[in-house]
């Protein structure tokens, strides 16, 4: 039987991200520092016809790339920035931004996204503010760590935003985090696949019992 630890430590790729400092899973594939529970959310969504903004770039940014119609990273560490850069990922754009100034710098590209993460290495309160101008209907803003930032969540969740907070352990990191989505209240997620939600990494894949049966 599958442990827990393996689990954690092969299949999400725990062991592997905390050696290298990039976040992956246990097959390689880039993924965000984000708690494993928003990942595989968003691992099973058709999120095709996407545009995300990005405050903050980083191993996020291959994961959205090959999964959206366009991403826009923002990012002021000029070592991520080339190392991202020098990728060439296809639908990705990279704007080096001072820091301090990401939020002046999005409002200036005088364009909507469906989904926008605040995840950078400066202030997030600005961002996330200016967010809210910049989201399309239906979208939602990523906020990550929001246990950290308590204004910016109050700020989000009382512009009428619906909150949903997800808790759990992420790549790199030893100790267990939140981050939270807030959702447009027109939102409308498609499934990628049959079902929604899919089979977890390491989950079980059917339920033996039947009880889904609406005969039954
Ligand atoms: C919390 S990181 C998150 C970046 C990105 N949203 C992600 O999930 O991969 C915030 C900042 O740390 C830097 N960074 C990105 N990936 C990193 C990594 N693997 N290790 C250390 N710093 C990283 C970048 O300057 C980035 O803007």
């Amino acid at each position: 039987m599958t442990s827990a630890s393996h689990i954690l430590g092969e299949k999400l790729g725990f062991v592997k991200s905390a050696q290298t400092l990039r976040p992956v899973l246990g097959n390689g594939d880039p993924i965000p520092m984000f708690p494993y529970s928003v990942i595989e959310y968003l691992m099973n969504m058709d999120l095709s016809g996407y545009d995300v903004l990005e405050f903050g770039a980083g191993n996020s940014t291959m994961f959205w790339a090959p999964r959206v119609k366009s991403v826009t990273s923002l990012e002021n560490d000029p070592e991520w920035h080339t190392t991202l850069q020098a990728m060439n990922l296809p639908g990705a754009e990279l704007h080096l931004v001072e820091k301090g100034k990401m939020a002046n710098y999005a409002t200036g590209l005088g364009k909507k996204f469906d989904v926008i993460s605040v995840d950078c290495g400066e202030n997030r309160y600005h961002p996330a503010k200016a967010s809210l101008g910049m989201l399309k209907e239906g979208g939602f803003i990523i906020l990550d760590n929001s246990e950290w930032y308590p204004n910016t969540s109050t700020l989000l969740r009382e512009s009428g935003l619906l909150q949903v907070d997800f808790y759990d352990f992420r790549p790199c990191h030893h100790y267990r985090t939140a981050t939270s989505l807030f959702f447009d209240r027109k939102f409308a997620p498609k499934p990628k696949g049959q079902r929604m939600p899919a089979t977890p990494i390491g989950g079980r894949e059917q339920n033996p019992l039947g009880w889904d049966d609406p005969e039954g």
